[in-house]
Parts: structure tokens; C-alpha cells; sequence
């Protein structure tokens, strides 16, 4: 048997993360690691290890020859930048979770870790304790992958959760999702869907091959949501759950999105509950696979890191398959989406937008309509997002190509106004 490098780890952070490691290791013998220094902002903080871990100073870590593995949890996305570019440059094998770092600065990572030829992994980064990053780039081969959707997204998904499920106010849930280490320190990361479009960003490169920038997916969060969106969602017998898609078209163009949808009983997400992530993958062959686990908190976020750390022991990294070994999927807005909107003033709803609308509700106090609407339309236009308006996608609301007449006759028929 080949025995395994002994790594020698340096921390950047000793938040919520970094502590949960450094307990997991403390209860992994059996990998051979050991944390030599833990670099921190703040010294005047009580931590639970002994003080001469810490430091504050972050060249004692990144130009000491001994340490082989940076280890980056902190929550700056700039400063982390700085430190996993740096690790990288110095030679040193590095494991990150910063989201928002890694899909902010996917290209120069890539080309980083190549120049540099240095491993850099960051299973942490995306639905925290589910490894579902390292399946997609090893298991998943770009030709057979149909679809992945997920919620991706802890605390969005504990907040629906504790509003409609327990009946809890918004921000009840949202300070919950904060004490349980669940949260962003700036919580409108999640709220708005930015953590999650970052992590939809992080596993399009992973699944197929695609290097996009966050800001240019279609996204929003779960802040215009409204209870009696919850209450439209059950009698049609689904749930409101944010959920991040990309799905490979008839033409191989691949569409990305992050989008609150209304998901039905028949779908595994429907039962992803509190801070649980949940990614339903779809193959040619093999029809649908579920991924389910903790997507946020101490210590499943640590088992990620921890997964990785041991992964460079015996020299993993990851090659980008799909996007070297492969010719990458290109994306596409050009798709229609059949959405249900709800607003308090129709006169805030573009409704010439729509190719078609198919049920029109007009109530006292919030109406809604569901209907269809180009992809681009939504990309280009921000009416949507506006306080007052909540757009939720419709389970099967991926149109490809659109048939007006069919759709319109189709939808007459339902409404009973022709047979
Ligand atoms: N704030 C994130 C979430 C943490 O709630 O999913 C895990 O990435």
C-alpha cells in the first residue's frame, strides 16, 4: 500500500467553518494532517484552541516551507482571493469554500491552476456536506448529462420552511438561519440568491464544461415571496422552494437559472427541508439520481473541506473534464419559460411581455397570472425583481420552441372555451 503525503495545514479563518475543521480533524486519525497555523483578523476573540495556533500575520502560513496545504474559509471574498492566488503562485495545494470567490474569479482560477499546475479543490463551496461537485466532474460525462436542479441554498431553504411549514415571520426565520451558523454574515447573499447563483455558477463549469460569471445567469431569491403565493403553490398541490437549473436543450445548448419554482410531490426536491440541499441529476441512461445532505452549518461544511484535504493526500485535483477533454456546452436565453407572477398593482406588469397568459386571478388584495414569457425578456428587464411582484417558475416551465397556435388552442381547451 502507498502511503499518503503527510499534509501540513495552514488556516485562513477560524469562523464557523474553519472551528468545525479544526474539530473534524481532531477526530480523524486515521488522516495523516495536522494544522500547523491559523491565520485570523481579529486576536482579541476567544476561540476554542490553544492560542499558539493563531496569528495574524498571513505570510508566517503562505511562505512557510513546511505547510503544503492553504486551507481557505474566511468570508472577505477579495481577501480570499488574495490568499487562495497567492497559495497557488507559491506552489501550495489549496482548499477553499468561498463561494463567491471562486464564481467571481472562476477564469483566473482556472488558468491559476494550470500556469501554477497546482490543486486547488473546493467541494465546500457548493451545498456544503453532498459531494456533488467532485460526482459531476467524475462520474457525469458531458453527452449523457440531461439536467441538474437543485436547491442549493440552506438558509432560503430553512426560512421557506420555518414561514410556511411552521408559520414563522420572515425574519424570525432569517435570524434563526443566522444563530445556526447557517447564514452569509451579510444574509442578503442568500435572501437575494446570490450564494446560490454563485454556487449554480461554480457547477455549470463541473457538469458542462461552461465558464459564465454569476451576474450573468438569470437569478432571484426568495424576498418577494409572499404567503399567498405558499397558499396558490398548495392548491396546485406544490411547494415553493428555490431551486438553480441548467438544463441541456433539444439543440445542446445548455440553459442556467436560479429561480424560487413551484415543485410538486412527484419531484425529490419536495421533501429537501430546513437547511438540507438536495440535486436531482438527470442522464440519458440512467434517468434520475438524488443527491441529499446538509448544505449549510459547522460541522457538514468541515466533512466537505475535510473530504478534500484527504483527496490531495493522495494527489487529487480536479482536470475541468468537460471543459478540456470536451468541447463545452454553450449557453442559451434563447428558450421561453412558463412562470406564475403575483402582484399587488397589475399596472406594474408588462403584460404585452407575454406570449401568453393562461390563468388570470384578480384578487383584493394580490392577483396573479401564469403565463409565458422569453427567457431574454427576463434577462433584459428588471421589472420582475421589483418589491411588490414575485415570479415563481412553473415545474415544467422550460418551453423550447414555441408553437403560439397550438399553445393558444391548447390553453382555450383547458379553459374549457373551446373543445
Ligand atoms: N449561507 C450558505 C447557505 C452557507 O445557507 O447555503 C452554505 O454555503
Amino acid at each position: 500500500m502507498t502511503e499518503h503525503k503527510k499534509l501540513v495545514i495552514g488556516v485562513f479563518g477560524f469562523g464557523v467553518v474553519g472551528e468545525g475543521l479544526y474539530r473534524v480533524l481532531q477526530q480523524t486519525a486515521s488522516l495523516n494532517a495536522t494544522i500547523k497555523k491559523v491565520c485570523i483578523k481579529n486576536p482579541g476573540k476567544k476561540r476554542n484552541a490553544p492560542a499558539e495556533l493563531f496569528t495574524t500575520e498571513k505570510s508566517e502560513l503562505l511562505n512557510d516551507a513546511e505547510i503544503n496545504v492553504i486551507v481557505e474559509v474566511i468570508d472577505d471574498a477579495n481577501a480570499a482571493f488574495d490568499i487562495v492566488s497567492t497559495a497557488i503562485k507559491n506552489g501550495m495545494a489549496t482548499v477553499s469554500a468561498s463561494k463567491k470567490m471562486i464564481a467571481e474569479h472562476l477564469p483566473e482560477l482556472l488558468s491559476l491552476q494550470q500556469q501554477f499546475d497546482v490543486p486547488f479543490l473546493y467541494e465546500a463551496s457548493a451545498c456544503a456536506s453532498i459531494p456533488v461537485i467532485r460526482n459531476l466532474e467524475e462520474y457525469y460525462d458531458n453527452d449523457l448529462l440531461q439536467s441538474i436542479s437543485g436547491i442549493v441554498n440552506g438558509s432560503t431553504n430553512f426560512i421557506l420552511t420555518k414561514i410556511f411549514e411552521e408559520g414563522i415571520t420572515f425574519s424570525k426565520a432569517l435570524l434563526a438561519a443566522q444563530q445556526l451558523g447557517f447564514a452569509e454574515s451579510n444574509p442578503d447573499l442568500d435572501v437575494l440568491g446570490i450564494d446560490a447563483v454563485n454556487k449554480l455558477a461554480i457547477l455549470l463549469v463541473h457538469s458542462y464544461g461552461i465558464v459564465s460569471l454569476p451576474g450573468d445567469l438569470l437569478y432571484s431569491g426568495i424576498k418577494n415571496i409572499e404567503l399567498s403565493d405558499a397558499k396558490v403553490a398548495a392548491e396546485k398541490g406544490c411547494q415553493v422552494k428555490l431551486v438553480a437549473k441548467a438544463v441541456k436543450l433539444k439543440n445542446g445548448k445548455v440553459t442556467a437559472f436560479l429561480l424560487p419554482h413551484f415543485v410538486k410531490p412527484s419531484s425529490q426536491l419536495y421533501t429537501v427541508r430546513n437547511e438540507y440541499n438536495g440535486v436531482v441529476i438527470e442522464s440519458s441512461f440512467s434517468d434520475e439520481q438524488f443527491f441529499y445532505g446538509k448544505g449549510a452549518g459547522s460541522l457538514p461544511t468541515a466533512s466537505a473541506v475535510l473530504s478534500d484535504i484527504s483527496a490531495l493526500s493522495y494527489g487529487y485535483r480536479y482536470e475541468y473534464k468537460k471543459l478540456r477533454y470536451h468541447t463545452p456546452s454553450e449557453l442559451t436565453n434563447d428558450l421561453y419559460l412558463k412562470v406564475y407572477i403575483s402582484f399587488d398593482a397589475l399596472k406594474n406588469i408588462p403584460k404585452e411581455e407575454f406570449e401568453w397568459i393562461e390563468e388570470f386571478y384578480n384578487g383584493q388584495e394580490r392577483s396573479y397570472l401564469i403565463g409565458v414569457i422569453h427567457f431574454n425578456k427576463l434577462v433584459k428587464d428588471n421589472w420582475w425583481k421589483q418589491e411588490g411582484i414575485s415570479l415563481i417558475a412553473l415545474p415544467d416551465s422550460i418551453i423550447e420552441n414555441i408553437d403560439i397556435r397550438k399553445l393558444k388552442k391548447r390553453s382555450l381547451e383547458l379553459a374549457g372555451i373551446v373543445g
